[in-house]
Formats: structure tokens, C-alpha cells, sequence
């Protein structure tokens, strides 16, 4: 039976409903009760409950904090014998009735987190507040959405999407994109882009008649495709900037939308969950038969339970950020990111990685795995992607949540944490001729709290490669930092983040671009871009990767080129002035791409075949390639996407704002030279 939830509001349409469908043992004993609270309910004013069908698909679930929602939905509106267990869980539905003639679907999960007066978090209360939905349902929308669709209706031509409450006509707000920020249509596209355009919509994956992301590869001769037919959240990002510098938003707001409900989702790997907030890697929409001929589509979320090595998806929730206010600098529409259960959901993110924990560094500390490497690589501890992705995403929150008594511990814990991640990632990760020379001449057990060589590296770490490699008049961040360990691996990703975000000084950032240019035969190639370099091998590859037949040396994860990492590229050199460099990288691949059918990576020293076990019609492959190319041709749109230095960040110091004033601030004895 589907357990379904009504909820009416004043400015709802009377045919809004919301549905709650969960795989509870607990049997709902409310059935189809009516209430009138307009009074006290303020927006709301019906209610009603039928017998349900349990419909769930992940583990069981406990569901805690959609329990404690429903609890004070029930408990403020007075619902008597309102029989939610606390397995509850919410996911969307899609009535198909009898042979498809009509769809209907209604979207669940944020419903309850803006009906939920105060969300709770699993952060230790002497961290932040708990997020607390100001004024409840009194002052902000019921976030309640509506997709009809008609039987006919395939594509997203006729879709429309009405966010009750919000006011936002999405439809609107596409021919304002059309209007304004449909960049495509300045000259012919070539035959490769128009493929590619092909290729991309192809793989639009359709949820309840409307699009809500793209799959990971589409390949029509793939016999065992894993979870590449998945929807992931950062391979989306590409595909999401190449339709919003179309002028198509809906996708991405709907994407946007539906992975925030899956943010409530509890996740469990052999009975444990991990932190509340965490957004899946990817999902999947799957069609559930129901009695009488009647299928349902759900989203089913992976938060790692089933990813290769159970990884936790990280850099999930820092992508989910980070695209939402790209939506709203290169739509317009910032009502979205003003949503209630929008800002919490940024607040879950952030709670979840400002944790205080037992950590000595600010930056962030993660599993191998957590990222876009996910899968062994050596890259646990503090590796540069997170921090660059979590350094932007804390930029992209501080810009987005809006202040208020609920939100400014928040936000001074945001301001607090840039400033010191920038000032840790600056002055210990960065490397040149220079600093190298200064490692190679380090003294060793220092005692004290003003050592130079703070984490007491020991200079024979330094690779001989890199000796002769480091150029004069480049340098680059390292892959990651640790007690006695530098990993002087360069990883791509990280270091074109933290030009994209000012994560880097505008030295650093002009130096890594440099250091690209130098090296551009070992980190370009034959095709762009090397995700790290270089490559473990011999005994390096066996202990580190674990022996790994998939990231054998100069192959996928462990010095593979990858070409999704041109739009990043891209974003890097048009910020930094350098536009050519980006030009030159995004031609070699051209000339390649539509030829060996949008691999996902590229393997041996310099790119030249088609990796072993790559897929083909690789979707972020494609829709970079895309998305450079609209970049390249419209530079002032790129300028939504990244961040300049923030002078203000430089000046904040925790250790000024102690209260004890015992503790020493350490860095003005830092080398600050580097800091600007
Ligand atoms: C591989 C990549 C990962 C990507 C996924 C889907 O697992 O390592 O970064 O998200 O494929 O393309």
C-alpha cells in the first residue's frame, strides 16, 4: 500500500499532494483524516493519510531525523495516531496509471524538512546551533512541487515544474535564459560539437517525465555498464554548466532538487551510518511494478553502501554547493538557493564538514577514495582535491546563506575555517624550486612550537624526479600533507580548483599555470589532462594501490589523462588571463575525441591510447569538452564560476579572536611572503 501524505497550502494548488512512501514494519494506522488548522497551521490547511504501500531502496533505514520531522508535523498539528514509525523514509513517486495515459508526480522529502521546525544535526551541539528553520511553516513555502505531465509529452518542451509558495516560473526563468545566457548561439557549431550536443542529450535521464541528471557513460555496446548508467553528482557538474550556458536550467534545478531529498536518506554500510548531510555519489532512477499493471519510478541513492571499496562520496556535497550557485549567478533565479529546505541542506553540508573532530589541521580529513580518485590511490589523509573543492564550496555557502540568528555561528565557523584553510594550503602544500630547496636542507625533530619544519619532514622524502623536473619559474600544490609525509604527486584537480577558487595566492596560481605550460608534454600530451603525476609503480603501485589491475602505472586514477579535466583547465586559464593555453588543450582534444568515441580516460606517459578499461561516450567527457568550448567563446560567463582573492579572508585570524589570548599565533612567524 503507498502511504500517502497530503499536504494542501493556501496558495497550493488543491490537487498538491505530497506522498510519503517508506518500507516500515509499522503499519499506518491513520487513514484519510482531514484537518482544518488554517489558524494555526498558517500556510497549511489539509491533511490526509491513506494506508501505504512500504516502498523503499536502500537498507532499512531508521530514518531519525525524517521521524523527528513527522513527529512534530504531528505534534504541531495535532494528528492523533499519526502511525510513523520511525523506519520512515521519503522518496517521490510516480503513479503510472494503467498503460501510462497519465503521470503525476510530487516531490516528498523537502516538504518534511521545511514542515520540520528545527532539523536536527549529529554535530556536537558545542559546534554550531542546530539548524533551525526559522519561523516554521508560518513564514516560508511549504517547498512542495508538482510535475504533470501529459501521456504524449516525452521531452522537456512542455514540461513545467510550479514551486508553490516560491513563485518561481520556471518557465520564465528558461526564456530568460534563453534571452540572456544561451551562449551557443553566436556561430555554427562544428560537426564534433554537434555531436557532442547529440551524445549529451542522449544521455538526459528522464524521472517522473522531467530530466533530472545525465548517466555517468552511455554506451549502447556496453554489456556490463556497473553503475556508469548512474546518475553521479560530479559528473553532472559539466554536464549541468554545458545546459545552463544553453540557456536550459530545468535540468539542473531539478537535479539541484531531488538530490537535496536524497541529502535525508539514511545510509547504512553494515548497520552504520555516517554523518547526516551527506550527499550519494550517485543515483539511479528504477521502475517499481505496483499491483495492477502500475509501475512507479524512485530514485535510489548510492552513498557508497555499493560503489567499488564502499567509498564515501565526499566531494559530493561540495560539488551540490558549488553547482548551485552557479545556477543562480548564470540563471538568475536565486530564489532557489534561498529556499528554505535549500539553505538547510547547505547547512547539513557544512555542519558535516565543519565537525570538530580530533583533527590538528583545518583541512579536511577523508578516507582514500572520497573523490574523484575513488578508489585506492594513497590519497587518504588531507588530499588537495577536498580541500580545494571544500575551500570553494565554503566560499559558495558564506555567499548563499542568508545571515540570521539560526545561521551565524554557522557562518563565523565558515569565515573562521577559509581563512585558515587558505592560510594552511598556501604556505605548507606549495612547493617550487625554492621551497624544495628548502625541505632538501630541513632540520629534523624540532621540539618546539615555532619548528620550521613543522611537520617533521624528513628531506630524503623528496622524489628524484621531481629535483630535475620542478621548473624555474613554476610550482605546484601538493597531492596531500601529513605527519612526516609530503606527497609531491601533482593532482590536477586540486591544483585547478584552488586557481578557480583563490585557494592559491594570485603567485601560486600564476605559477601553477606556468608549470603546466613548462610541462606540457607530460601533463597534456596527446590529450588533456593527467590526473596526477606521475605514476606509482614497481613496489609503490603494489603497496599503495593494492595492487590495483585497473590503476596500473600511467593508467586511470594512477597517471591517466583525462579529458573531463579540460573545462576545468579552461576555468583556470580564462580566470588567470591565459585563455590560449586552454585554446591549444581543447584543439588537441577535438581533434581526438569524436574520433575514439569520448573515452573516459586516455592511458600511457603521454595519452596516446584509449585506456584499458575506459568507457566510451563518457558523459563528462563529452559535456566538458562542451563546456570549454562555450567558456572559451563566452569568457565573461566563466567569471560566474570563479572566485578572486578575498582580502578580507587574509585578515581573519582565530587566534586574535580568542578570548584566553594564550594561545601564540603562529603565523607571523610563517613564511608569510608567500601569502599574497
Ligand atoms: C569512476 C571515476 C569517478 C566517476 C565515475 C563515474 O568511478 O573514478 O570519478 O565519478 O567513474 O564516471
Amino acid at each position: 500500500m503507498n502511504t500517502v501524505f497530503h499536504l494542501g497550502s493556501s496558495a497550493m494548488k488543491p490537487a498538491c499532494r505530497i506522498l510519503f512512501a517508506t518500507r516500515c514494519p509499522v503499519p499506518f494506522r491513520f487513514v484519510s483524516t482531514k484537518c482544518s488548522h488554517a489558524g494555526s497551521m498558517g500556510s497549511l490547511s489539509s491533511f490526509r493519510f491513506d494506508h501505504g504501500r512500504c516502498l523503499f531502496h536502500t537498507n532499512r533505514c531508521r530514518a531519525v531525523n525524517v521521524g523527528r520531522a513527522i513527529d512534530e508535523v504531528q505534534s504541531t498539528f495535532s494528528l492523533p495516531g499519526l502511525g510513523f514509525g520511525r523506519s520512515g523514509n521519503l522518496l517521490k513517486l510516480h503513479e503510472f496509471n494503467g498503460n501510462i495515459s497519465h503521470r503525476r508526480a510530487i516531490v516528498v522529502a523537502n516538504a518534511v524538512r521545511s514542515l520540520s521546525t528545527s532539523v536536527e544535526t549529529r554535530v556536537n551541539d558545542n559546534n554550531f546551533e542546530r539548524i533551525y528553520v526559522q519561523g516554521g511553516m508560518n513564514v516560508k513555502p511549504l517547498v512542495v512541487e508538482r510535475i504533470d505531465k501529459d501521456e504524449n509529452i516525452v521531452g522537456g518542451e512542455d514540461s513545467s515544474i510550479e514551486v508553490v509558495d516560491d513563485k518561481i516560473n520556471l518557465e520564465k526563468s528558461k526564456a530568460g535564459l534563453n534571452e540572456s545566457n544561451d551562449v551557443s548561439v553566436k556561430r555554427e557549431e562544428s560537426q564534433v560539437e554537434k555531436e557532442a550536443w547529440k551524445l549529451l542529450q542522449d544521455a538526459v535521464v528522464m524521472y517522473c517525465g522531467s530530466p533530472v541528471g545525465t548517466m555517468a557513460a552511455n554506451d549502447p555496446g556496453d554489456k556490463q555498464p556497473l553503475n556508469y548508467d548512474q546518475v553521479f553528482i560530479r559528473d553532472f557538474v559539466p554536464s549541468a554548466l554545458a545546459f545552463l550556458l544553453k540557456g536550459e536550467g530545468e535540468i539542473v534545478r531539478n537535479f539541484l532538487l531531488h538530490t537535496l531529498q536524497l541529502q535525508s536518506w539514511e545510509k547504512t554500510v553494515d548497520c552504520y551510518s555516517p554523518g547526516q548531510g551527506l550527499m550519494p555519489a550517485s543515483f539511479k532512477v528504477r521502475t517499481v511494478p505496483l499491483d495492477e499493471n502500475k509501475v512507479e519510478e524512485v530514485l535510489d541513492p548510492d552513498f557508497g553502501e555499493s560503489a567499488i571499496g564502499r567509498v564515501a562520496p565526499v566531494d559530493s556535497g561540495l560539488w551540490w554547493i558549488i553547482l548551485l550557485r552557479a545556477y543562480g549567478k548564470i540563471t538568475g533565479d536565486y530564489a532557489l538557493q534561498e529556499r528554505v529546505d535549500v539553505q538547510t541542506g547547505i547547512k547539513l553540508i557544512m555542519n558535516l564538514c565543519l565537525t570538530d573532530g580530533f583533527d590538528m589541521f583545518p583541512s579536511l580529513l577523508v578516507t582514500d577514495g572520497s573523490c574523484m580518485i575513488d578508489r585506492r590511490m594513497g590519497i587518504h589523509g588531507h588530499p588537495l582535491e577536498i580541500q580545494a573543492l571544500f575551500y570553494n564550496a565554503l566560499r559558495c555557502s558564506r555567499e548563499m546563506l542568508s545571515v540570521n540568528d539560526g545561521s551565524k555561528n554557522l557562518v563565523r565557523a565558515i569565515n573562521n575555517r577559509l581563512s585558515a584553510l587558505s592560510f594552511h594550503i598556501r604556505e605548507y602544500y606549495w612547493v617550487d624550486m625554492r621551497k624544495i630547496n628548502e625541505i632538501y636542507r630541513y632540520k629534523t625533530e624540532e621540539y618546539s612550537t615555532d619548528a620550521t619544519n613543522k611537520f617533521n619532514i624528513y628531506p630524503d622524502q623528496i622524489p628524484l624526479w621531481l629535483m630535475d623536473w620542478i621548473p624555474e619559474n613554476g610550482g605546484y600544490l601538493i597531492g596531500n600533507l601529513q605527519p612526516a609525509h609530503m606527497d609531491f604527486r601533482l593532482f590536477t584537480l586540486g591544483n585547478l580548483w584552488s586557481i578557480v577558487s583563490s585557494l592559491g595566492t594570485p603567485k601560486q596560481n600564476e605559477a601553477i599555470l606556468n608549470l603546466i605550460e613548462a610541462k606540457w608534454d607530460d601533463l597534456i600530451g596527446h590529450m588533456p589532462l593527467k590526473i596526477c603525476y606521475p605514476a606509482l609503480e614497481h613496489e609503490d603501485w603494489r603497496i599503495i594501490t593494492g595492487s590495483d589491475p585497473k590503476n596500473t602505472p600511467w593508467s586511470y586514477h594512477n597517471g591517466g589523462s583525462w579529458p573531463t579535466l579540460l573545462w576545468q583547465f579552461t576555468l583556470a586559464c580564462i580566470k588567470m588571463g591565459r585563455p590560449e593555453l586552454a585554446e591549444k588543450a581543447v584543439a588537441l582534444a577535438e581533434k581526438r575525441l569524436s574520433e575514439d568515441c569520448w573515452p573516459e580516460y586516455y592511458d600511457t606517459r603521454t595519452g596516446r591510447f584509449t585506456g584499458k578499461q575506459s568507457r566510451l561516450f563518457q558523459t563528462w567527457t563529452i559535456a566538458g569538452f562542451l563546456t570549454s568550448k562555450m567558456l572559451l567563446e563566452n569568457p565573461e560567463m566563466a567569471s560566474n564560476l570563479f572566485w578572486e582573492e578575498d582580502y578580507e579572508l587574509l585578515e581573519i585570524c582565530v587566534c586574535a579572536l580568542s578570548k584566553s589570548g594564550r594561545r601564540k599565533c603562529s603565523r607571523g612567524a610563517a613564511r608569510s611572503q608567500i601569502l599574497v
